[in-house]
């Protein structure tokens, strides 16, 4: 049934498009200065906007709807999602969902934003980037993101095709000049870091800070010159296709509709590496070396969710622990380092629940910036001997629920150290 409305769907739109296809293909148009209130120009060729189903694209780009809706390619895992107490109910992606499906369009299906809306903002409509109307895309030198334009009411599936290719002016924004049975337009910033700023950083600047991938990419990365990539080079890997498979244009290099973050065991293991050092003989003083090797921008990076627990212990010769210390690195809530102190003034914050919810869990490490190399130090408190300091790293989807839920833990990295220790 699904499958003959879609034929409908196709239809209508190849018969619109023979005077399409005869118009001039526009230049790339110089980057347009974003502003709060847009005014979005309906699309002829899909009414219902970005709320346009993902499926009626994929009746034609089948190879990139199966990335994006099925993950085919990637190692993409939802594990399912507890809130906040133990015995808190899972929740689950509905049935029918692929489990690797690539996290835009698991937004509208997901139900942990959802709910995170009731849990953290009482209700508030917030998802603006979850929904998103058409926006168009941000200047590369701006100072401060705004936030897209939100959905009003049936917002339907999240993130979808239409989300990202569907300019304020209607027509369909791609990477190149081609003629298509929809209007479209080549706008050369689809493959720059500037085409996922508006949902992927929000405000200013401020380092630690959660909501700044964007902006971590441009000063701590790009600015520096630590590397060109943008994040499509890293996040949507190329491969040679036709766009569209029944379309008349040529096999060439189009970028997979995958982005694996933090659900992707492939994608966490290559941020970090961890090397484990004793720099003084004879004394138990170890150093943790953590390197941000493979992001373009910090890690953890984006919401405040997101954590890294690192956990040492010391093992005597016997296999037995005798000493262990654990830290926690992930963005600040806010503005500020998260800490306890602030919890009587979160009282009175609008959002209070959510600004609670980070400060309760104390002072933790910020996330490690791109390129930096960050040292921690731990002396464990033994006698004399032979030991093993080992260290495990371990990426936690939601730092705020129970530790005891490890559905949504994942081991990232694990290093160890023979250490002797000299009688005192
Ligand atoms: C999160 C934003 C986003 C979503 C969602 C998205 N795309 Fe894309 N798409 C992009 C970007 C960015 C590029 C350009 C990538 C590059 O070449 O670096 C692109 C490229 C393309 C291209 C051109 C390929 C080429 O290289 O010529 C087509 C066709 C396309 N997308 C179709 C789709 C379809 C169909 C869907 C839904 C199944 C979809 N996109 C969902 C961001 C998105
Ligand atoms: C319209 C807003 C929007 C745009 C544009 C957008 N994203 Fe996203 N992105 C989101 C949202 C919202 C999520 C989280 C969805 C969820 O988990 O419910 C997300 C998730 C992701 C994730 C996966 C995170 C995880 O938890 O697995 C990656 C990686 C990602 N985006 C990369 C990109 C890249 C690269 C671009 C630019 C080509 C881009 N996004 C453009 C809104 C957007
Ligand atoms: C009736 C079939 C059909 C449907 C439905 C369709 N497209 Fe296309 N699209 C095409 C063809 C054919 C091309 C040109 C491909 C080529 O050059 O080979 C194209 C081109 C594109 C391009 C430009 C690619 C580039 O290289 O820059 C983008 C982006 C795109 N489509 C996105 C979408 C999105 C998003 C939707 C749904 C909202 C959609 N298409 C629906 C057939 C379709
Ligand atoms: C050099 C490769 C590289 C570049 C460039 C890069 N990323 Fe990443 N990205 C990674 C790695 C590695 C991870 C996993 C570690 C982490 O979550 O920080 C990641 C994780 C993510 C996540 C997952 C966060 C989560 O909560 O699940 C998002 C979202 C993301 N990147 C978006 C972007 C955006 C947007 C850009 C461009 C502004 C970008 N990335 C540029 C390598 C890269
Ligand atoms: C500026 C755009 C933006 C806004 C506004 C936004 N989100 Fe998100 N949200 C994202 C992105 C992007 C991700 C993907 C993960 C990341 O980058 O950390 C995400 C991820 C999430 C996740 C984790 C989902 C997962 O798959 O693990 C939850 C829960 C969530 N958002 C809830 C909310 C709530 C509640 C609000 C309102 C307070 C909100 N979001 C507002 C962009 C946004």
């Amino acid at each position: 049934m699904q499958h003959r409305a879609l034929t409908a769907a196709v239809a209508a739109l190849l018969a619109a498009s023979s005077a399409a296809a005869q118009a001039p293909q526009q230049k790339p148009t110089p980057p347009p200065v974003p502003t709060l209130a847009e005014k979005i120009t309906p699309s002829k060729d899909f009414p219902k906007g970005t709320a346009t189903p993902s499926a009626e694209c994929g009746a034609c780009h089948q190879a990139i709807h199966r990335e994006y809706a099925g993950g085919f390619g990637s190692d993409m895992r939802y594990p399912g999602q507890t809130l906040r107490a133990k015995g808190d109910p899972v929740l689950q992606l509905p049935a029918g969902t692929s489990v690797s499906a690539s996290a835009h369009a698991a937004a509208g299906v997901d139900p942990w934003p959802v709910h995170a809306r009731e849990a953290e903002e009482e209700g508030k409509k917030c998802n603006v980037c979850h929904f998103p109307q058409p926006f168009s895309i941000p200047d590369r030198a701006t100072a401060e993101i705004a936030k897209p334009a939100p959905r009003a009411e049936a917002q339907g599936e999240g993130i979808t095709c239409a989300a990202c290719h569907l300019g304020t002016d209607g027509r369909i924004r791609g990477p190149h000049a081609v003629q298509a049975p929809h209007q479209t337009v080549a706008d050369e910033r689809m493959q720059s870091s500037e085409m996922c700023a508006y949902c992927h950083a929000m405000g200013k600047r401020v380092a630690g800070k959660q909501t700044q991938t964007y902006l971590e990419w441009r000063e701590d990365f790009f600015k520096p010159g630590l590397g060109k990539q943008q994040c499509q080079d890293c996040h949507m890997p190329r491969t040679l296709r036709k766009v569209a498979e029944d379309g008349a244009g040529p096999v060439r290099a189009v970028a997979r509709h995958l982005w694996t973050g933090g659900h992707s065991g492939q994608r966490l293991g290559s941020a970090l590496s961890m090397v484990l050092v004793q720099p003084r003989a004879d004394r138990s003083d170890v150093e943790l070396h953590l390197v941000n090797v493979g992001a373009g921008h910090s890690v953890p990076t984006g919401s405040n969710r997101r954590g890294i627990w690192l956990v040492a212990r010391a093992l005597d010769a016997k296999g037995e622990q005798v000493a262990s210390r654990e830290w926690l690195i992930a963005p600040w809530y806010g503005p500020r380092p998260d800490d306890r102190a602030f919890l009587k003034e979160d009282a009175a914050r609008p959002d209070r629940i959510a600004a609670t919810q980070a400060d309760e869990q104390g002072p933790h490490e910020a996330p490690i910036r791109a390129g930096e190399e960050r040292v921690l130090t731990w002396a464990p408190d033994v006698e004399g001997g032979s030991y093993t300091v080992e260290a495990v790293m371990t990426y936690d989807l939601n730092r705020y629920n129970d530790r005891g839920f490890q559905g949504d833990q994942r081991e990232i990295s694990r290093a160890t150290l023979p250490v002797q220790v000299k009688a005192r």
